[in-house]
């Protein structure tokens, strides 16, 4: 893989990558058709990473189809697919001895509930980005803090990728994309609405002027549990730091996961209450 980055890189040609673990919809799609405009060359990975799975996880039942995702990454105009049979060596992931522990960013939201995910995370990026050597990587809003954690990874390491971060992809009745949702049920997948609807209430509750974030908080929690949603967290952050603020003064992020019939969901929206 790297020889092949290389040999392009010395014809003066650029590579954006974009990392996924396959089972490509519309939202990875989107990626690759931005990541187009941004460099001579697209590199995709489809690796679905043990190490960012804690054990009671999906990590086997995580759906797969690399013959299609293949297919789709061409018709695409991909130049090359990455797809390791592992990244870990003798023994996998439990073997792995360094790690990359982005702290602050990594504890809050998603890092409360899965402690291990985002060095998970972090490590296999840092991994693929040796292995690739890309100029450019793109990434989903879908995974706001997933974003917010590669950036701070890249700032403090030094490492020499440049981060472009693209919106969320929906289905047409607002819920977000993702390869988990094929697991929902049909009934599981109307209620499931309650998701994306719940991030426009707090957007119309932060535009009526309700600036105490626990109130809007309280809101878009029973919101989702009225729908029979789980709510693992709701949060309104700094978009930077995912710090909460007591109050909302300048552009926020609304996030929630919940979960519907056992499938965790994530969302999020960027709410300014200046602008709204
Ligand atoms: P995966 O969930 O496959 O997502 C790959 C990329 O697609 C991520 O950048 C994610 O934010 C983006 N994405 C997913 N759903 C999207 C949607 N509806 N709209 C826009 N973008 C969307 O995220 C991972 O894989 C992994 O953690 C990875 C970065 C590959 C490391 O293992």
């Amino acid at each position: 893989m790297r020889a092949w980055t290389r040999a392009r890189r010395a014809q003066g040609e650029t590579i954006a990558f974009v990392p996924t673990m396959g089972y490509l919809h519309e939202g990875h799609l989107s990626l690759i058709r931005g990541a187009l405009s941004l460099a001579d060359h697209v590199v995709a990975s489809i690796y679905v990473n043990p190490s960012q799975f804690a054990p009671h996880e999906d990590f086997e039942t995580y759906p797969r189809d690399t013959e299609r995702d293949l297919s789709a990454l061409e018709s695409l105009g991909c130049s090359a697919v990455f797809v390791p049979d592992t990244l870990y060596g003798q023994g996998g992931a439990p073997a792995q001895r360094a790690w990359i522990e982005v702290s602050e960013l990594s504890a809050p939201l998603c890092g409360a509930s899965r402690p291990h995910f985002f060095r998970g995370v972090a490590t296999v990026v840092a991994k693929l980005f040796h292995i690739v050597e890309p100029d450019t990587a793109v990434f989903g809003d879908k995974d706001f803090q997933q974003r917010r954690v590669i950036e701070r990874m890249v700032e403090d390491l030094d490492l020499p990728v440049r981060i472009v971060g693209l919106p969320i992809v929906r289905e047409p009745d607002g819920l977000a994309m993702s390869s988990r949702n094929v697991r929902l049920s049909s009934e599981e997948r109307l209620r499931a609405r309650a998701v994306p609807q719940s991030l426009e209430l707090a957007e119309r509750l932060i535009s009526a002027g309700e600036l105490d974030v626990d109130a809007v908080r309280r809101q878009v929690r029973s919101h989702i549990e009225s729908a029979g949603g789980e709510v693992d967290y709701v949060a309104i952050v700094d978009p930077d730091s995912l710090q909460t603020p007591d109050r909302v003064s300048g552009p926020v992020r609304v996030a929630v996961a919940a979960t519907f019939g056992g499938v965790r969901l994530i969302d999020n929206r960027p709410v300014d209450p200046r602008g709204a």
